[in-house]
């Protein structure tokens, strides 16, 4: 969700430089299969309240074959394509860099509902499934108060607990379970027992997708140990559709318009980003290490590009964000007590 408002934004500004502005269905697969729409002022009204995207979506493995970039470069000259603003993840990103260094300068804007993208404090999507997964779980709240049970709700997030933990804090739950910090599974079992006794009725226990499985065990092992009922739920791909918040249609607007000025400048191989409620660029090479930093994922030779000051900033940055998650943890677990 907020895909459409930067595609709108994208669009209008592009048109308003007199740039002609072609939408690529599918995304990368699309510009190798040479299938393109004309994207007008009035083909985007109207779209921003739309979840998806209305130029589709896909995963397109030819694109990392030489052939499949061979042919990606070729319908970009013969259709004049002279700049792309991509939208996605870390895949994308190395994509817009391959397809940067061939000649066709591309600008990341950083769209998934997991807000994984290092880069960025936000990233397009993530507040709407946020919102909608909060949406989810105060229902599931509703029948957990009448019936005096505990609802497990495993969260979408991939690997990341953004999602998990927002949606915890924001729903008041007694415990969240996420992959980047251990969790005190009997701690949570006592303060369960504690609170029955002391007469709350509902409980809910939040479990991010990072920890396949988990959330299952959970759902067992509760009424086990505490004797209270236990539901399992798992929304899913619910949260990733529907009509995005305000905040992700600014998001993608503002992000929209801002990867048009940087083409204009001359600048490309960049990702948009928004720190500390700024809007602002960085290199995708930096920031796809940056994000391998952050997720303990380094290859041998990743940091030999970059002198000794910017792995510096690059350490520093991920201290940063990390020590910002653990204090957002630490919140969850102060104020489910
Ligand atoms: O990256 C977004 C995301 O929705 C994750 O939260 C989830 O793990 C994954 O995509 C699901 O992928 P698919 O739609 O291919 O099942």
């Amino acid at each position: 969700p907020g895909m459409n408002a930067a595609i709108r934004a994208i669009t209008r500004r592009a048109l308003q430089h007199g740039i002609e502005v072609k939408g690529i269905l599918g995304g990368y697969s699309g510009l190798i299969a040479d299938n393109m729409i004309d994207l007008t002022a009035r083909r985007v009204s109207n779209i921003s309240y739309m979840g998806g995207t209305i130029i589709y979506s896909d995963r397109c493995p030819e694109f990392k074959t030489e052939a499949g970039m061979r042919e990606a470069i070729a319908n970009c000259k013969r259709f004049g394509i002279d700049g792309i603003v991509t939208i996605g993840g870390d895949g994308t990103f190395r994509g817009a860099t391959d397809m940067t260094e061939h000649g066709v300068p591309c600008v990341g804007l950083p769209g998934t509902i997991d807000n994984d993208i290092t880069s960025t404090d936000f990233s397009i999507g993530f507040d709407t499934a946020v919102n909608t997964t909060i949406e989810m779980v105060d229902r599931l709240r509703d029948t957990c108060e009448s019936h005096a049970r505990c609802n497990v709700v495993e969260v979408m997030g991939r690997d990341a607990g953004d999602i998990a933990l927002q949606t915890a804090i924001a729903v008041g739950a007694s415990a969240v379970a996420i992959k980047e910090i251990p969790f005190d599974e009997a701690g949570m079992i006592e303060e369960l027992k504690n609170s029955r006794e002391k007469g709350k009725r509902n409980f809910i226990i939040i479990v991010s997708e990072g920890l396949p499985g988990y959330g299952e065990k959970l759902t067992g092992l509760i009424p086990e140990k505490t004797g209270i009922e236990t539901r399992f739920a798992r929304p899913a791909h619910v949260v990733r559709g529907g009509s995005p918040t305000l905040r992700d249609r600014m998001l993608g607007s503002e992000m929209g318009a801002a990867a048009v000025e940087a083409l204009l400048e001359g600048k490309s191989n960049i990702v948009l980003c928004e720190q500390k409620g700024e809007i602002t660029t960085m290199d995708i090479g930096k920031a796809l290490i940056l994000d391998r930093m952050y997720k303990d994922k380094l290859k041998d030779g990743d940091l030999q590009k970059f002198d000794a000051e910017t792995v510096a900033w690059m350490r520093e940055f991920c201290a940063e964000k990390f020590a910002a998650f653990k204090k957002m943890y630490d919140l969850s677990i102060e104020i489910s007590k």
